[in-house]
């Protein structure tokens, strides 16, 4: 999504819900091969970090051809598994667009692929994080149910002009979101971890950033950044949990109380949050 991002203008070729053909036949031999690179290199990484939904969920992913996927056969797969399809966006798409089609169970995904010497970071999502990253867990049924309340809460925020502290519980959850399995093993599930080689060690090995217990109210207060290593990690019980406390929410009165609230900086910790670790912050201070 694309919160905070200039006025976005939609391309001649999308539609009006901005989606394109994703015309997967255009995707060149080297574009191929830079996903199956990026999947290959995550796939092996993941298991013992990823949640284990997630590792599960990566089975979608496994179609008849190597390559980028094929949304086509994708969503046919993901459909039949919980009713959610992938389709095609040229890049970001507004905000109001990004919640409809979550809202209708439609996950729309850059129609491009980074390049082989961008594997490491790229700031505009392409196809490998929007589908690697959020299409497995989009086959598990309560998360799916999640990002669908999402959608729809989405829409409802435009209303109350709080788009900006509702992108927030996106960005800690759905983005770089952290969940406690058995054991409290610590693991990660947001995309934007997933996706990542670098951030997929760091956010669970590194002494540096925070990681603190979900609080919705106080994740809708926190600040993020986007253009490095998350400095605060929010780590949720279960996704039945998380579901459940963004579906019971009343809204309009939180809402109400963030607007009387100030923003939280990055780093604070505050009394009443549950520290499982309180982070040194040295990679910053390095960078
Ligand atoms: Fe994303």
């Amino acid at each position: 999504m694309d919160t905070g991002s200039p006025q976005l203008t939609r391309p001649p070729e999308a539609a009006e819900d901005w989606t394109v053909p994703q015309d997967w036949d255009h995707f060149s031999r080297e574009e191929h091969a830079v996903w199956d690179l990026l999947f290959e290199r995550q796939s092996k990484q993941l298991p013992g970090r990823a949640a284990d939904e997630f590792v599960e969920g990566l089975n979608v992913l496994h179609l008849s051809q190597p390559g980028i996927p094929n949304f086509e056969e994708l969503s046919e797969k993901l459909t039949k598994a919980t009713g959610w399809s992938v389709v095609a966006v040229p890049g970001l798409v507004p905000d109001d667009v990004f919640f409809d089609h979550l809202a209708n169970r439609r996950f729309p995904a850059g129609n491009f692929i980074r390049r082989r010497d961008q594997l490491d970071y790229l700031q505009e999502p392409d196809v490998f994080h929007d589908v690697f990253g959020h299409v497995p867990l989009l086959a598990n049924p309560v998360f799916a149910d999640y990002m669908e309340a999402y959608g729809k809460g989405g829409l409802r925020s435009l209303e109350f002009g709080s788009i900006k502290k509702l992108a927030r519980l996106y960005w800690y959850t759905v983005e770089f979101g952290l969940i406690r399995q058995a054991g409290n093993d610590l693991r990660i599930y947001g995309a934007g971890i997933v996706s990542s080689h670098g951030e997929s060690v760091f956010s669970l090995d590194s002494p540096s950033p925070n990681r603190l217990g979900f609080d919705l109210e106080r994740v809708m207060r926190t600040e993020y950044r986007i253009d490095d290593y998350q400095q605060t990690y929010f780590v949720i019980d279960s996704f039945e949990k998380l579901l459940q406390e963004t579906q019971e929410a009343d809204f309009a009165p939180l809402y109400e109380r963030l607007q009387a609230q100030s923003d939280l900086p990055i780093t604070t910790v505050l009394e009443s949050d549950e520290v499982i670790t309180r982070g040194t912050q040295d990679y910053v201070r390095a960078a």
